[in-house]
């Protein structure tokens, strides 16, 4: 499988950053050998098509939060539509930060991947658990539970199991998103695994193995290669270290 590397910007860099970003990027790597993928904030989508068409750069884009309705009376909210519209091929649901600072819950992840994929966006769900659930020991049962609500849905599982739907998963562990704490290449296959084990059970495994699975939480150069070289790890999400073009093109040249 081609190796994803994912840059999540969060709530940095406005249209003005966007444009200088994209203009001292330089990717490593040939668009054969690996995808790259950025999540400016939606205020910056547009800035970021326009630079990555201008300079022929072969960086695919996507949005950070969708709501689930077309349209509709949803003050400061976007829909995929228009996300779609404004460039983005990719939506990011479920990250933790909505999860924990937005009250997100299990059932808004369904509807904002069924909302990603009717307007033919690719869903990239996160999942991940939080410093208490692992000591706790519940693991399993929490990624379990965040992919089940999306992937054994009746409607929405049956379209996921098809290999022509699109779907990405990210592992990231909410006690190393931001903390300069990575899981260690063990942690990361461990738990990616899980959820592989989870996918075959619900689709079957040629499809479970069809469905990349991307790392993240303190992703850096440093520690990108060996990362990515894990079993079961199909890719990175990266956060903080995706803000610097020369370190998010460092990242992506450990990919390929
Ligand atoms: P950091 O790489 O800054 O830890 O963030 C990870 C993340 O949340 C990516 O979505």
């Amino acid at each position: 499988m081609k190796p994803l590397v994912a840059g999540n910007w969060k709530m940095h860099k406005g249209p003005k950053a966007t444009s200088e970003f994209f203009e001292r990027f330089r990717t490593p790597c040939q668009t054969d050998e690996v995808t790259l993928l950025v999540f400016p904030p939606i205020l910056s989508l547009t800035a970021a098509r326009k630079a990555v068409d201008k300079g022929g750069i072969q960086v695919e884009l996507g949005v950070q939060h969708i709501h689930s309705e077309v349209e509709g009376a949803y003050t400061g909210e976007t829909s995929a539509e228009m996300a779609a519209e404004a460039g983005a091929s990719y939506a990011l649901v479920g990250h933790s930060e909505r999860r924990q600072l937005f009250g997100e819950s299990d059932a808004d992840t369904r509807v904002r991947v069924a909302a990603a994929l009717r307007a033919g966006l690719v869903p990239l769900l996160c999942v991940g658990e939080t410093l208490e659930d692992r000591q706790a020991g519940r693991l399993e049962a929490v990624l379990r539970r965040q992919l089940d609500a999306v992937v054994a849905f009746p409607e929405l599982g049956e379209s996921l199991a098809r290999s022509e739907t699109p779907l990405v998963l990210a592992y990231e562990p909410v006690w190393a998103i931001g903390t300069g704490e990575t899981a260690t290449p063990e942690d990361a296959s461990a738990a990616h695994g899980l959820l592989r084990e989870s996918l075959r059970a619900a689709f079957g495994d040629q499809r479970s193995r069809s469905i990349p699975i991307l790392y993240g939480g303190s992703v850096k150069p440093g520690n990108s290669r060996e990362l990515l070289s894990s079993p079961d790890v199909d890719g990175v999400l990266v956060g903080g270290a995706s803000l610097d073009p020369r370190s998010f093109a460092e990242i992506a040249g450990s990919a390929c």
